[in-house]
């Protein structure tokens, strides 16, 4: 990269975590409001943390080689265990992200032609399609002076995007519907429940909020009657959701019950939609706050793109697009901190007396937002400086210093997916628009399943 940017004068992005341990009742109270603030500035160059919580120990791991280890070469000791299970499973059943075993591989196998690559560059051309649809609305209260919740807005463009992409349905007017009662839930379920976070017996049950209940049930009535409209139709789709329909099991010769059906569209609709629309709103807080990378960024975009559309192969040579949608996923990783169950004692690190001796039955977390800000590994970790992804420092760095689709064979079926929607959507809004951050408006990272904006991401849109 030919461009030298000055670092001394950058905001910093700091944590908004306590500078002290917690409690046990402040800790419990803290994982249920905001997971990331139960961590104290301290545990960022620490190569790991110890705690036990009631009967139930935890250790978060930071750094890359063991986290290697656990994801990539152990999956058989770390799996998604019951924490996983008991926080998405009430609303995403036994989909891909919660199933295990051989059940989980035969599943990911019928649904990974759906991002392959080639797949990709016929599915950029309906990402950007339903960009210009948002870049058409936005275009009637650009310059009004009006402030607008990008999170909201991102949340709208990357569901229509799934659900035109995977499973050939214009959301209409439904998408608000929809999108509430996924917010619902996932502020519902995904508080981690005490009982599990005390390592309570996995019989105790859980209270169920009417609300969530309810938003379960909107859920469900719209993904049946997509699974429906679909088997009813002439011709057959040429998407995922074709796929699942279509798979039948090597041994019984069965298709999938309506019921499986149902809990890997929602799954696949629900992770597929929520981490990129956080991403893209995290970039154009980052942007706003950074205005010599907003002006590099739009340098390339209107050179290399001009006024067309762009499409899967024009984003190879958008590098500062991809440099700077990467260290926005360093700093605000959506899927901030992934969990394992401890099936049996291991020992990360190999015998040596470095190594480390996690028990039987803990819950061990790699966190993306913890080891992409360890100053071991990023000098200035909390300054925006997306020079840090020019290849040669890419090529330098442990693969996982940075894993915000996680690693090993449970990596993020999506991930190709997401960085081609994350980039075009980038690219095009860049080209056409300034977001602005309304003045005084409180920004906060919060961790729950998702790292989203708080108090959510009010902007005004500026035309260029
Ligand atoms: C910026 C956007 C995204 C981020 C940061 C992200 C992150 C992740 C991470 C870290 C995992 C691994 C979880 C674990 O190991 O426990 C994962 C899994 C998964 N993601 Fe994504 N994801 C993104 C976008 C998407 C998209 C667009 C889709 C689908 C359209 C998707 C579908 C899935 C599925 C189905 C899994 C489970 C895969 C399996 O276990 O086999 N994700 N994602």
């Amino acid at each position: 990269m030919t461009d030298v940017v000055d670092l001394s004068n950058r905001p910093r992005q700091r944590h908004p975590g306590k500078d002290r341990r917690l409690s046990v009742v402040e800790t419990i109270r803290t994982i249920r409001d905001n997971i990331i603030e139960v961590y104290p500035p301290y545990v960022f160059d620490k190569d790991y943390t110890f705690r036990r919580i009631g009967f139930q120990p935890f250790v978060l791991v930071n750094r890359p080689d063991w986290i290697h280890e656990i994801l990539v070469e152990k999956p058989d000791i770390y799996t998604k265990g019951r924490l996983n299970r008991r926080i998405l499973g009430p609303a995403l059943g036994n989909g891909l992200l919660t199933a295990e075993g051989t059940f989980w591989r035969r599943q990911r196998r019928i649904a990974a032609p759906a991002f392959h690559y080639k797949r990709l560059r016929v599915l950029a051309g309906i990402m950007a399609e339903c960009t210009e649809g948002l870049i058409e609305r936005w275009d009637a209260i650009a310059d009004t002076g009006r402030h607008v919740d990008i999170a909201q807005e991102m949340m709208r463009l990357t569901m229509e995007i799934v659900a035109r992409t995977l499973f050939s349905r214009d959301l209409g007017t439904s998408i608000d519907e929809l999108g509430k009662a996924v917010a619902t839930l996932i502020s519902s379920f995904g508080r981690t429940p005490v009982i599990e976070m005390l390592g309570l017996p996995e019989w105790l049950p859980r209270l169920r909020d009417p609300e969530a209940t309810r938003a379960l049930a909107t859920l469900d009535r719209m993904i049946l009657d997509l699974i429906e409209t679909r088997r009813a139709a002439a011709e057959p789709g040429e998407d995922l959701l074709q796929m699942l329909l279509d798979a039948r099991d090597p041994e019984t010769g069965e298709g999938m019950t309506d019921a499986q059906l149902r809990d890997e569209v929602v799954t696949l609709f629900a992770a597929g939609h929520e981490t990129t629309a956080q991403a893209l709103t995290w970039v154009f807080y980052l942007l706003d706050q950074h205005p010599d990378e907003d002006a590099l960024l739009h340098r390339e975009v209107t050179q290399m793109l001009g006024d067309r559309r762009p499409g899967f192969d024009d984003l190879h040579p958008l590098q500062r697009t991809r440099m700077i949608f990467d260290e926005t996923l360093r700093l605000y990783p959506p899927a901030f901190s992934i969990s394992r169950f401890a099936e049996k004692a291991d020992r990360l690190g190999g015998e040596g007396p470095d190594g480390l001796l996690v028990p039987k039955g803990a819950y061990v977390t790699v966190s993306p937002y913890i080891t992409h800000r360890n100053p071991k590994l990023w000098p200035d970790p909390e300054i925006f400086n997306p020079e840090r992804f020019a290849d040669e420092k890419v090529h330098a760095r442990h693969k996982h210093a940075y894993f915000p689709f996680g690693g090993g064979p449970r990596i993020c079926i999506g991930s190709g997916f997401a960085q081609t929607e994350g980039r075009l959507a980038l690219a095009m809004i860049a080209r056409r628009y300034r977001l602005r951050l309304k003045p005084g408006h409180p920004v906060m990272p919060q961790g729950i399943v998702t790292l989203r904006p708080r108090f959510g991401m009010k902007m005004s849109i500026e035309r260029r």
